[in-house]
Protein backbone atom coordinates (compact mmCIF):
# COMPACT_ATOMS: atom_id res chain seq x y z
CA UNK A 1 0.00 0.00 0.00
CA UNK A 2 1.71 3.66 -1.09
CA UNK A 3 0.59 6.42 0.58
CA UNK A 4 0.41 10.00 -1.84
CA UNK A 5 1.50 13.01 0.06
CA UNK A 6 2.84 16.16 -0.47
CA UNK A 7 6.84 15.94 -0.46
CA UNK A 8 8.53 17.20 2.45
CA UNK A 9 12.71 17.97 2.59
CA UNK A 10 13.48 14.40 4.08
CA UNK A 11 11.86 13.45 0.85
CA UNK A 12 14.75 15.05 -1.19
CA UNK A 13 17.31 12.18 -1.46
CA UNK A 14 14.06 9.89 -2.40
CA UNK A 15 12.99 11.69 -5.00
CA UNK A 16 16.51 11.83 -6.46
CA UNK A 17 17.15 8.29 -5.93
CA UNK A 18 14.02 7.51 -8.34
CA UNK A 19 15.11 10.00 -10.64
CA UNK A 20 18.46 8.74 -10.86
CA UNK A 21 16.95 5.18 -11.51
CA UNK A 22 15.63 7.11 -14.70
CA UNK A 23 18.30 8.77 -16.24
CA UNK A 24 21.10 10.68 -15.78
CA UNK A 25 18.99 14.11 -15.09
CA UNK A 26 19.05 15.34 -11.53
CA UNK A 27 17.28 17.85 -10.45
CA UNK A 28 18.29 20.00 -7.13
CA UNK A 29 14.87 18.93 -5.30
CA UNK A 30 15.34 20.49 -1.76
CA UNK A 31 15.02 23.85 -3.92
CA UNK A 32 12.29 22.84 -5.36
CA UNK A 33 10.65 21.97 -2.12
CA UNK A 34 11.85 24.79 0.24
CA UNK A 35 11.85 27.13 -2.90
CA UNK A 36 8.96 26.46 -4.75
CA UNK A 37 5.99 27.15 -3.21
CA UNK A 38 3.49 26.96 -6.07
CA UNK A 39 5.27 23.68 -7.53
CA UNK A 40 3.04 20.51 -7.10
CA UNK A 41 5.37 17.95 -5.69
CA UNK A 42 3.57 14.64 -4.36
CA UNK A 43 5.72 11.29 -3.20
CA UNK A 44 4.32 7.74 -3.27
CA UNK A 45 5.16 6.41 0.09
CA UNK A 46 6.12 2.51 0.35
CA UNK A 47 5.89 1.35 4.12
CA UNK A 48 8.80 -0.45 3.40
CA UNK A 49 10.81 0.67 0.47
CA UNK A 50 10.48 4.69 1.19
CA UNK A 51 9.87 7.16 -1.98
CA UNK A 52 8.92 4.87 -4.93
CA UNK A 53 7.60 7.85 -7.31
CA UNK A 54 6.81 11.05 -8.06
CA UNK A 55 5.29 14.07 -9.50
CA UNK A 56 5.72 17.21 -10.39
CA UNK A 57 3.45 19.75 -11.56
CA UNK A 58 3.45 23.36 -11.82
CA UNK A 59 0.90 26.25 -12.52
CA UNK A 60 2.96 27.97 -15.78
CA UNK A 61 1.83 28.91 -19.50
CA UNK A 62 5.35 28.74 -20.63
CA UNK A 63 4.50 30.86 -23.60
CA UNK A 64 1.62 28.17 -24.36
CA UNK A 65 -2.02 28.16 -24.52
CA UNK A 66 -1.95 25.66 -21.59
CA UNK A 67 -2.02 26.72 -18.08
CA UNK A 68 0.01 24.09 -16.62
CA UNK A 69 2.47 21.55 -16.85
CA UNK A 70 3.15 18.07 -15.75
CA UNK A 71 6.74 18.17 -15.54
CA UNK A 72 7.92 14.44 -14.28
CA UNK A 73 6.12 11.38 -13.32
CA UNK A 74 8.56 8.25 -12.54
CA UNK A 75 7.81 5.34 -10.32
CA UNK A 76 10.95 2.87 -9.84
CA UNK A 77 11.01 0.20 -12.04
CA UNK A 78 9.98 -3.03 -9.23
CA UNK A 79 7.11 -1.11 -8.40
CA UNK A 80 5.69 0.14 -11.86
CA UNK A 81 2.08 -0.98 -13.38
CA UNK A 82 0.49 -1.08 -10.10
CA UNK A 83 -1.26 2.23 -10.78
CA UNK A 84 0.91 4.15 -8.78
CA UNK A 85 2.06 6.44 -12.04
CA UNK A 86 -1.56 7.46 -12.56
CA UNK A 87 -2.98 8.01 -9.25
CA UNK A 88 0.30 10.57 -8.71
CA UNK A 89 -0.79 12.42 -11.86
CA UNK A 90 -4.22 12.55 -10.89
CA UNK A 91 -3.57 13.87 -7.18
CA UNK A 92 -1.33 16.70 -9.35
CA UNK A 93 -3.89 17.52 -11.36
CA UNK A 94 -6.60 17.86 -8.63
CA UNK A 95 -4.21 20.16 -6.87
CA UNK A 96 -3.76 22.31 -10.14
CA UNK A 97 -7.14 22.56 -10.56
CA UNK A 98 -7.75 23.56 -6.94
CA UNK A 99 -5.10 25.90 -7.36
CA UNK A 100 -7.18 27.60 -10.49
CA UNK A 101 -5.76 26.07 -13.53
CA UNK A 102 -7.71 24.29 -16.09
CA UNK A 103 -5.65 22.84 -19.09
CA UNK A 104 -2.45 21.32 -18.94
CA UNK A 105 0.26 20.14 -21.45
CA UNK A 106 3.01 17.12 -20.92
CA UNK A 107 6.50 16.45 -22.92
CA UNK A 108 6.92 13.00 -23.38
CA UNK A 109 9.49 11.15 -25.59
CA UNK A 110 6.96 9.40 -28.36
CA UNK A 111 6.82 5.74 -28.50
CA UNK A 112 7.59 5.44 -24.58
CA UNK A 113 5.07 3.71 -22.46
CA UNK A 114 4.58 7.60 -20.93
CA UNK A 115 3.91 8.83 -24.21
CA UNK A 116 1.12 5.98 -25.12
CA UNK A 117 -0.29 6.35 -21.88
CA UNK A 118 -1.03 10.18 -22.13
CA UNK A 119 -2.49 9.97 -25.79
CA UNK A 120 -4.87 7.08 -24.48
CA UNK A 121 -5.42 9.16 -21.61
CA UNK A 122 -6.88 12.61 -24.11
CA UNK A 123 -3.69 14.11 -24.58
CA UNK A 124 -3.47 15.87 -28.35
CA UNK A 125 -0.12 16.80 -30.02
CA UNK A 126 0.25 20.49 -30.15
CA UNK A 127 3.65 20.57 -30.31
CA UNK A 128 7.26 19.01 -31.28
CA UNK A 129 10.83 20.45 -30.34
CA UNK A 130 14.18 18.95 -30.37
CA UNK A 131 16.03 18.57 -26.97
CA UNK A 132 19.67 18.24 -25.85
CA UNK A 133 20.31 16.87 -22.51
CA UNK A 134 23.23 15.35 -21.03
CA UNK A 135 25.21 15.37 -24.61
CA UNK A 136 22.00 13.67 -25.81
CA UNK A 137 19.63 14.48 -28.74
CA UNK A 138 16.33 13.79 -28.81
CA UNK A 139 12.66 14.98 -30.08
CA UNK A 140 9.89 15.77 -27.73
CA UNK A 141 6.33 16.02 -28.57
CA UNK A 142 4.12 18.32 -26.56
CA UNK A 143 1.11 16.90 -25.48
CA UNK A 144 -1.96 19.31 -24.08
CA UNK A 145 -5.29 18.74 -22.45
CA UNK A 146 -7.78 21.51 -22.60
CA UNK A 147 -9.32 20.16 -19.37
CA UNK A 148 -6.71 18.63 -16.57
CA UNK A 149 -9.48 17.02 -15.10
CA UNK A 150 -9.28 14.29 -17.92
CA UNK A 151 -6.11 12.79 -15.97
CA UNK A 152 -7.65 13.30 -13.01
C1 LIG B 1 5.44 6.26 -16.98
C2 LIG B 1 5.48 5.70 -15.55
C3 LIG B 1 5.53 6.86 -14.55
C4 LIG B 1 4.19 4.89 -15.28
O1 LIG B 1 4.19 4.49 -13.90
P1 LIG B 1 3.30 3.26 -13.39
O2 LIG B 1 3.24 3.30 -11.91
O3 LIG B 1 3.75 2.00 -14.03
O4 LIG B 1 1.88 3.69 -13.99
P2 LIG B 1 0.47 3.01 -13.78
O5 LIG B 1 0.60 1.60 -13.26
O6 LIG B 1 -0.38 3.95 -13.01
O7 LIG B 1 -0.02 2.96 -15.29
C5 LIG B 1 -0.33 4.17 -15.98
C6 LIG B 1 -0.73 3.81 -17.38
O8 LIG B 1 0.41 3.33 -18.12
C7 LIG B 1 0.13 2.03 -18.62
N1 LIG B 1 1.36 1.26 -18.54
C8 LIG B 1 2.20 1.21 -17.47
N2 LIG B 1 3.25 0.43 -17.78
C9 LIG B 1 3.05 -0.02 -19.05
C10 LIG B 1 3.79 -0.85 -19.94
N3 LIG B 1 4.97 -1.40 -19.57
N4 LIG B 1 3.29 -1.07 -21.18
C11 LIG B 1 2.13 -0.53 -21.56
N5 LIG B 1 1.37 0.28 -20.77
C12 LIG B 1 1.85 0.52 -19.53
C13 LIG B 1 -0.97 1.49 -17.73
O9 LIG B 1 -1.74 0.51 -18.39
C14 LIG B 1 -1.77 2.73 -17.47
O10 LIG B 1 -2.56 3.07 -18.58
P3 LIG B 1 -4.15 3.17 -18.49
O11 LIG B 1 -4.42 4.25 -17.47
O12 LIG B 1 -4.56 3.52 -19.86
O13 LIG B 1 -4.57 1.81 -18.03
C15 LIG B 1 6.68 4.74 -15.35
O14 LIG B 1 6.66 3.78 -16.39
C16 LIG B 1 8.02 5.46 -15.36
O15 LIG B 1 8.48 5.94 -14.32
N6 LIG B 1 8.68 5.55 -16.53
C17 LIG B 1 9.98 6.19 -16.65
C18 LIG B 1 9.87 7.68 -16.52
C19 LIG B 1 8.96 8.32 -17.55
O16 LIG B 1 8.92 7.93 -18.72
N7 LIG B 1 8.21 9.33 -17.10
C20 LIG B 1 7.27 10.07 -17.92
C21 LIG B 1 7.86 11.38 -18.38
S1 LIG B 1 6.58 12.63 -18.41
Amino acid sequence: MNGLRPATLDDAAGIEAVQRSIGPRVDDWVQVIEHDPDAVLLVADHPEAGVVGYALAVLDDGGTDYDGELVQVAVAAEHRQQGIGGALVAAAMRQLWEAGGESVRAFVVPETVAASWLVRAGGRVFAEREVVRDGARFTEVGLGWADMRDLA
